[in-house]
């Protein structure tokens, strides 16, 4: 999904890429593919628009592994299809949802927004091209201003239980997979890796409240407009702390008051031990800083997830 801006009017239009909105073009939505040029065209000729924000790509790491050929056409032909729509319609300020998967395995941590950057999987390999991409394209073309927003992991759900993840298919990522054990959906939760030099044996992330995310977009956003030279610059977008898996299924466990069953299970392939941010830079230039704890991102994801514990399909089993 990628968002464009006619500011300073409120009004969203949506580029949604293969999304579940309904396509309502009068109200500015439109449902659409960045790979399809004419889709692209329909949305910029629909009026002038003074930024992009730009969400839309596939994301699970052990997809792109086994299907890479889907994530270089899906996350790179969108992203340069619409590059070229915004620059024929004079459209050059983009704020982009960047991953701290660009950080691979980091050596130093926190990461900070210089670290050596290096993919682990395809999924990490398109944003770290995109990234490149970004900073090409600025330094051909000085009118460019991009921000580059590294999400750490992103977890929690909109506190009025409305909005929240609902992935295809068994759950990649850990949230959504103790969610759905909780809701009973699944029986248990493999626990990849006890065996890191961790605080407990299980590997670390920095989990971010998915509306501190949304908070940092908007922050990404005023920037954009209040230093029109800023040229292409990186943010980390977490907490600055680090939780471990067995941390997480007990703050589930706490936020919902369920069972969550576990079963001990050697390493994923290509998982870092320890991933966190220094938010240094965004607190600093972005004025943002994120306000969410553990504990309310598992409030919120179990609110989610006990009003919908089948998605947005309702009852239907998938
Ligand atoms: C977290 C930890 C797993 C599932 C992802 C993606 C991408 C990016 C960051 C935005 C790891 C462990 C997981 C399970 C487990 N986001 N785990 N059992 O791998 O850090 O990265 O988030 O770009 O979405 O790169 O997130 O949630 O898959 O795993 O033990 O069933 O939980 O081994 O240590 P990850 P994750």
């Amino acid at each position: 999904m990628s968002l464009c801006l006619p500011l300073p009017r409120a009004t969203l239009i949506e580029l949604v890429s293969r999304s579940r909105c309904a396509a309502c073009p009068s109200r500015g939505v439109f449902q659409g593919d960045l790979r399809n040029t004419d889709d692209l065209e329909k949305v910029f000729a629909a009026r002038r628009y003074d930024a992009v924000i730009h969400f839309a790509g596939l994301k699970a790491v052990g997809e792109s592994v086994a299907h890479p050929e889907m994530y270089y056409e899906n996350n790179l032909i969108g992203t340069i299809n619409l590059y070229k729509s915004m620059k024929e319609h004079g459209c050059k300020k983009l704020v982009f949802s960047s991953s701290a998967t660009v950080y691979g395995w980091p050596e130093v941590i926190p990461c900070v927004e210089d670290s050596k950057l290096q993919a682990a999987n395809p999924y990490g390999r398109t944003k770290l091209i995109l990234e490149d991409m970004a900073r090409d394209y600025h330094r051909a073309d000085t009118e460019w201003s991009i921000v580059l927003l590294r999400y750490f992991n992103p977890i929690g759900a909109h506190s009025s239980g409305e909005i929240g993840e609902d992935p295809k298919g068994i759950p990649n990522n850990l949230l959504p997979y103790i969610q759905q054990v909780a809701v009973g959906r699944l029986p248990e939760l493999n626990v990849y890796g006890h065996d890191y030099p961790t605080r407990d044996g299980t590997a670390i992330r920095d989990y971010i409240h998915v509306v501190d995310l949304a908070d940092g977009h908007i922050a990404a956003l005023k920037k954009l407009f209040d230093s029109p030279d800023i040229g292409c610059v990186a943010y980390n977008l977490g907490t600055g702390r680090g939780t471990s898996v067995l941390e997480m299924v007990a703050a589930f466990k706490k936020a919902s008051g369920k069972e969550i069953p576990t079963k001990l299970c050697p390493r994923r392939p290509g998982d870092a031990t320890e991933v966190y941010a220094s938010t240094e830079k965004a607190e600093r230039e972005l004025a943002w800083r994120a306000q969410y704890g553990i504990e309310e991102m598992c409030r919120d994801q179990w609110n989610w997830a006990k009003k919908n514990p089948y998605g947005y399909c309702g009852g239907a089993k998938k």
